[in-house]
Parts: C-alpha cells; sequence; structure tokens
C-alpha cells in the first residue's frame, strides 16, 4: 500500500510557499515556523495527540510500546521502531496510521472517531516541513546528531544543501506565477522540492529556463504529466542535487533518459505511463543511490530490471499491480457458469 502511495505522488497537496517581491525574506531557518501556513507542534499537533492520543500512548499505558506525550518519546517511537520521518509524511506511521478507514485494525486512533481531515492534513504537513518540535519546554531547535538512530534532525537534505547559497528569487517568483508549487525542504531554505506538474499553461522552454536558474536548490521535482520532452531533459539533468524525480505520464524516451545518468543522488524516479523500455533503464546502472524506481505501464520487462538490479541490489522496481495478476487461469474453468 505504501508503495502504491508514493507512486501515485507525494500524498498530498504541497504547502504551497506564497511568493511575492520579497520572496527572499521567507526563506530564513526553520522552515516549519517561517510559513505563515505551516502547522506547528506546539500550536497545532501536541494538542492532536493530547486530546486523541495520550490515552494509549502517554503515561498511563503504552499500547504498542509508544508514547506520544514528549517530543524525545515521539522520536525514540514504538514497538516496531521509528513512527517519524521528517520531511516524508508517508513513511511516518504516526501519520499514515489515522489515514486508515475505521474499520481497519491499524487505524489511529485504535478507537472512537477517526481524526479529521483538518487534523491529518495538519499532522502531514507538520511532518513535510520537517517535524520542528517547536515551542516545547526544554527541547532545544538543536538538531539531533547526524547518525544518530533517529531520523531526525538535519536530514541528509539539510546536509547536502547546506553550502548552498539561496535560490534565485527571481526564478522562483516567475515560476510561481506560472502556477508551479515550490516548497522548501530543508532548514536552511535552500533546497526545494518544485512541483511544475500543474502549470497554468503547458510547460515551455522559458519554464525549463527559469528552472535552469534554480538547478543546484532542486532537490525534489515533479513534472509528472508535463509536456516535458526528451528536450527538456537537458534541464533535469542540471538538477545535480536531485534526490527523487516524477516524470510520470510524460514523453520522454529510451534515448532522453541518457541525460539523468550524472544524477548520483537519485534515490526515487518514477517513469509510470512512459513509453520508457529496457534500453531506457540501462542508463541508469551508474546511480548506485537509487532506492525506487516505478515503472508500471512502460515497456520494462523482467529481464530489462533484472539486469538493472544486477547492479543495484539495494533497488526496488516496482512494475505495478497488473504484475502480479496477469493471465491467472481460473481455477475452475468454464464450470463456474451455471
Ligand atoms: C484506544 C487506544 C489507542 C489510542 C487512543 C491510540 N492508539 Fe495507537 N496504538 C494502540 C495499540 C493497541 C497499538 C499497537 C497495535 C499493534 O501492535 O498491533 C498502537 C500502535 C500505534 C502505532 C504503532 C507503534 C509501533 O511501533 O508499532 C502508532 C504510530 C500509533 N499507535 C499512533 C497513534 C496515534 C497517532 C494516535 C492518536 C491519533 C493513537 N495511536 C491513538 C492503541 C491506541
Amino acid at each position: 500500500m505504501t508503495s502504491a502511495i508514493t507512486a501515485q505522488r507525494m500524498l498530498s497537496p504541497r504547502l504551497p510557499l506564497r511568493l511575492c517581491a520579497s520572496a527572499a525574506s521567507l526563506l530564513f531557518p526553520l522552515v516549519g515556523l517561517s510559513a505563515a501556513d505551516t502547522p506547528t507542534y506546539a500550536k497545532n499537533i501536541q494538542p492532536i495527540l493530547a486530546d486523541r492520543c495520550y490515552s494509549c500512548h502517554g503515561p498511563e499505558k503504552q499500547k504498542g510500546e509508544l508514547r506520544l506525550d514528549s517530543p524525545e518519546a515521539i522520536k525514540k517511537g514504538g514497538k516496531n521502531g521509528a513512527i517519524l520521518t521528517s520531511g516524508d509524511p508517508a513513511k511516518s506511521t504516526l501519520y499514515s496510521l489515522t489515514l486508515l478507514p475505521a474499520g481497519d485494525d491499524d487505524r489511529m486512533p485504535a478507537k472512537g472517531d477517526s481524526l479529521t481531515q483538518a487534523q491529518t492534513d495538519a499532522i502531514r504537513d507538520w511532518i513535510k516541513s520537517g517535524a520542528a518540535f517547536d515551542g516545547v519546554a526544554g527541547v532545544v531547535a538543536k538538531p539531533e546528531p547526524v547518525n544518530g538512530p533517529l531520523h531526525l534532525g538535519p536530514s541528509d537534505i539539510d546536509l547536502a544543501s547546506g553550502k548552498l547559497s539561496k535560490p534565485d528569487a527571481a526564478a522562483l517568483k516567475a515560476l510561481s506565477d506560472a502556477g508551479a508549487i515550490i516548497t522548501l525542504i530543508s532548514s536552511n531554505g535552500a533546497a526545494l522540492d518544485v512541483d511544475l506538474s500543474h502549470l497554468t499553461e503547458p510547460l515551455t522552454a522559458g519554464h525549463l529556463k527559469e528552472l535552469d536558474r534554480l538547478a543546484a536548490n532542486v532537490f525534489w521535482l515533479d513534472l509528472q504529466g508535463s509536456a516535458l520532452t526528451d528536450a527538456g531533459l537537458a534541464s533535469v539533468a542540471k538538477c545535480r542535487n536531485l534526490t527523487r524525480l516524477h516524470l510520470n505520464r510524460t514523453a520522454v524516451s529510451d534515448a532522453g533518459l541518457g541525460a539523468l545518468k550524472g544524477l548520483a543522488g537519485l534515490e526515487y524516479l518514477n517513469l509510470v505511463g512512459t513509453s520508457v523500455g529496457d534500453a531506457g533503464l540501462a542508463h541508469f546502472a551508474g546511480l548506485t543511490k537509487l532506492q525506487r524506481l516505478y515503472v508500471w505501464q512502460t515497456k520494462v520487462t523482467d529481464a530489462g530490471g533484472a539486469k538493472l538490479k544486477a547492479a543495484n541490489a539495494a533497488l526496488v522496481i516496482n512494475r505495478g499491480p497488473a504484475f502480479s495478476k496477469v493471465d491467472v487461469p481460473d481455477p475452475e474453468g468454464g464450470r463456474r457458469r451455471r
């Protein structure tokens, strides 16, 4: 289920960064606290947990060996480990379990009504913005040591973007005026999630030129369903720090994907619904960080997938639900008919 969700898109409307002439002034540290719309732990999240979760995950009871009544406990997680992955709601059971339907045994809270949409959205947006524990006595804003067991503190993106300068404000404004949804995803305001999948007009070379100006700052890029072609991949290739890339439902081809060979940090790539086949995949043999590759509704074959996996054993290639139920013969044959 998780993979299906991730494949569709990062669960959710993004938190749009409202950009104006003074865009640069918005880009100050602690993303979660800078954008007016972003929920904060003390104001939005803790009250939800206190109201709906502490009864089973607090001082009295620790169901699932989990407490949710302090930042430390939340970071520690439960019997199955971490429940929070900063920046990634889909990977955070603190959020995902609250989305399950009321009849599901795993739905949280385990009793009573489901959380409201506003509450689950707040949790999602808080996690997405970096899951900062603001305003809690005794908690210092200083991040956790990087190599600690927890997934909190400076994310990989914080580290990778540490030396980058702030994104070009004019390019940010031009793209957001064109309908792009741009979100800050590092605490230093340097790393961006750029969603070009909902532009008001179809993607043009002009948009890609603006993207070029932001290239170093773009860590996540969503071009799904856009008018992107192989020619436009040159701009994608300039985004050297990309870790997530959505190219699903675009006209990119096997030949064009060769341009992406240099994206050494790429961890997630979605090519669902493209004409891509094994030859396209072959370009990714050197991308050793690649962990997830989505190729439903493409021409990729088992052999092509296996070849790529031989170069990168950690890679999970998802060929979609169709492949788990194709042509299963009906055990009852024709006898089912009355
Ligand atoms: C009525 C009791 C109850 C309430 C209220 C409740 N939970 Fe739980 N929770 C449980 C139980 C029981 C488990 C363990 C389930 C299992 O192990 O199968 C659990 C497990 C979890 C886990 C998984 C922990 C792990 O490591 O496996 C998470 C995350 C979680 N709850 C989040 C929440 C959140 C968030 C809320 C409030 C919105 C909440 N729970 C409210 C009973 C509750």
